[in-house]
């Protein structure tokens, strides 16, 4: 009996060694981490349950046969974050490159089924050369399995990519129909097709960094959420995550306890809006002074900066935040912002994570590199989501809400269930400037009265109170009770209800 006991312990010992000491020594060299050094650090102490450790490939092809390594370059299983159930996978570049093999993709595929029946979420970390080239197309076979599954779970349990070395081919579509993606600075790229490829078709010359790097991808592409300097900080801020996020699209939000009075007033807040129109203030000094102890998790914070989107608590409970930033082009839409926040409201309104906007926006971005991008579309997205969104919806507009910008943050009109303004608020068609210089043109080469009209249509429009007296806005606040009214609106929209029509889906500009 001892015998059987002492050999599984080798087997186990000679499958968690993977492609070997040499190959760990190598990955370490080059500042990464093992698969498994990774889930230690990603889940709580001693509760990573591994799964079919002993699966080997099964082709004799290019003399393969002769090289099987238990596990085959993918390292899963299941364990819990700060207490809740998350299932993994990690890509073992030790073995085969963490290569995408038949077998490989069915220890892929059953973590994948067993996330979803088990309604908890999953996360992948990525280390891999793509499809394992000897394969053929039994890996193409593979991917395809995980893909669909990929689509099966989006909307019911959260997703999350961890990109921390190679990640090329196959490998990239899996994440990108993932909730979220984050990279590694330094050691991890993602692309489609790699320099050489792009060398021989289009004959540009490009390093892997310069491609598809963590720099490219948070910053131009807005591929990836986030990046962070190494393996460890990365895995801390999964962790963080995790936290914040529902474990399916039927629990609701986690609760955690909160130590953050919910009625706490902050005076700074009634001078946080500089009194010229047309200077910027920072709208993430706000939403760290409304979120329970000041802890925000930001989502692409070097992606199209104009717009802050992230998650933060109030009385315990996860709040999504969008918000325009002025400190960033003043806080206009453009296409980047547009689509940034989009996707971001409809991650929320999938799980169930009430909205709080706040809006300080002059409109959308003009001109010809704008509407080349696309930007009706990218803006109709964000429209869309929020107007299609059933989860409470809780507005504060701080200062400008201008034209159809106005609209689209949230309004009453397209579903804000709270909306409130503070007395800095201006909502109008657009700025005083515009606005005399359109309908008062035939006083334009008369400055006194272009002066007199510019300052009645200030007190007229650029005010909370003429959507108010239509309760577009159903109260003005004082900036100080900010935390205390978003509060109280969320605690009152907990078991908000929302019907629509039947339908097999709508029909998103994509
Ligand atoms: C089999 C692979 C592999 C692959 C790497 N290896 N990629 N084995 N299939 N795709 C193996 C290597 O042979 C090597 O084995 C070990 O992994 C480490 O690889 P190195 O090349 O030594 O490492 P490095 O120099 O760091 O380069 C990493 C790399 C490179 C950039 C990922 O290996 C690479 O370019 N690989 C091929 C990438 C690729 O083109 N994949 C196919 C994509 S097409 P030893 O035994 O020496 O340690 C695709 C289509 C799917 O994925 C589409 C589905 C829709």
């Amino acid at each position: 009996m001892k015998d059987i006991l002492e050999k599984l312990e080798h087997r186990r010992g000679h499958a968690r060694l993977g492609g070997g000491k040499k190959r760990i020594d190598a990955q370490h060299k080059r500042g990464k981490l093992t698969a498994r050094e990774r889930i230690a650090l990603l889940l709580d102490r001693n509760s990573f349950e591994e799964f079919d450790m002993f699966v080997e490939h099964r082709c004799d092809e290019f003399g393969m046969a002769q090289t099987k390594i238990p596990g085959d370059g993918v390292v899963t299983g299941w364990g819990t974050v700060n207490g809740r159930t998350a299932f993994v996978f990690a890509k073992d570049f030790t073995v085969f490159g963490g290569s995408l093999s038949e077998t490989h993709a069915l220890k892929m595929t059953k973590i994948q089924d067993m996330a979803l029946r088990a309604r908890a979420p999953i996360i992948g970390l990525f280390d891999a050369g793509g499809a394992r080239i000897q394969e053929g197309v039994a890996a193409l076979g593979g991917y395809g399995e995980v893909f669909k599954r990929n689509v099966i779970a989006s909307g019911v349990i959260p997703q999350i990519s961890v990109i921390m070395g190679p990640c090329a081919g196959g490998d990239v579509y899996s994440p990108a129909m993932t909730d979220f993606i984050f990279m590694v600075e330094g050691t991890s790229y993602m692309f489609v097709t790699g320099p050489d490829v792009v060398k021989t078709v289009t004959n540009e010359v490009v390093t892997s960094e310069e491609l598809g790097g963590a720099g490219v991808h948070t910053t131009k592409s807005g591929v990836a959420d986030g990046a962070y300097e190494n393996d460890v900080e990365c895995l801390l801020q999964m962790r963080r995550l995790i936290d914040f996020l529902p474990a399916n699209n039927a629990d609701g939000v986690p609760e955690w306890p909160s130590f953050d009075d919910a009625d706490r007033e902050d005076r700074s807040l009634d001078t946080l809006v500089p009194e010229n129109p047309n200077k910027p203030y920072d709208m993430k000094e706000l939403i760290l002074k409304v979120v329970d102890e000041g802890d925000f998790f930001e989502i692409q914070p070097s992606f199209g900066k104009n717009m802050v989107t992230g998650f933060g608590r109030i009385a315990g409970r996860t709040v999504g935040f969008v918000a325009n930033q002025p400190m960033v082009l003043a806080g206009v839409l453009d296409t980047d912002a547009s689509r940034k926040a989009a996707r971001f409201v409809r991650f929320c309104d999938a799980f169930k994570i009430p909205i709080v906007t706040f809006v300080d926006v002059p409109g959308f971005l003009p001109g010809t590199a704008q509407e080349y991008g696309g930007l009706i579309k990218h803006g109709a997205k964000l429209l869309f989501a929020y107007s299609q969104a059933s989860v409470p919806l809780v507005t504060l507009i701080t200062r400008k809400a201008f034209g159809g910008a106005y609209d689209v943050m949230a309004s009453k009109h397209i579903g804000g269930d709270v909306n409130y303004a503070w007395p800095t608020a201006q909502i109008a068609v657009m700025g005083a400037k515009g606005a005399v210089e359109i309908i008062f043109r035939q006083d334009i080469g008369d400055a006194e009265k272009i002066a007199q009209r510019t300052r009645e249509y200030e007190e007229r429009f650029l005010s909370p109170f003429a959507a108010a007296e239509r309760g577009y806005i159903d109260e003005v606040i004082q900036p100080h009770s900010t935390r205390r009214r978003i509060a109280r609106a969320l605690a009152m929209l907990k078991h908000k209800q929302v019907e629509m029509p039947g339908r097999k889906h709508d029909n998103l500009p994509l």
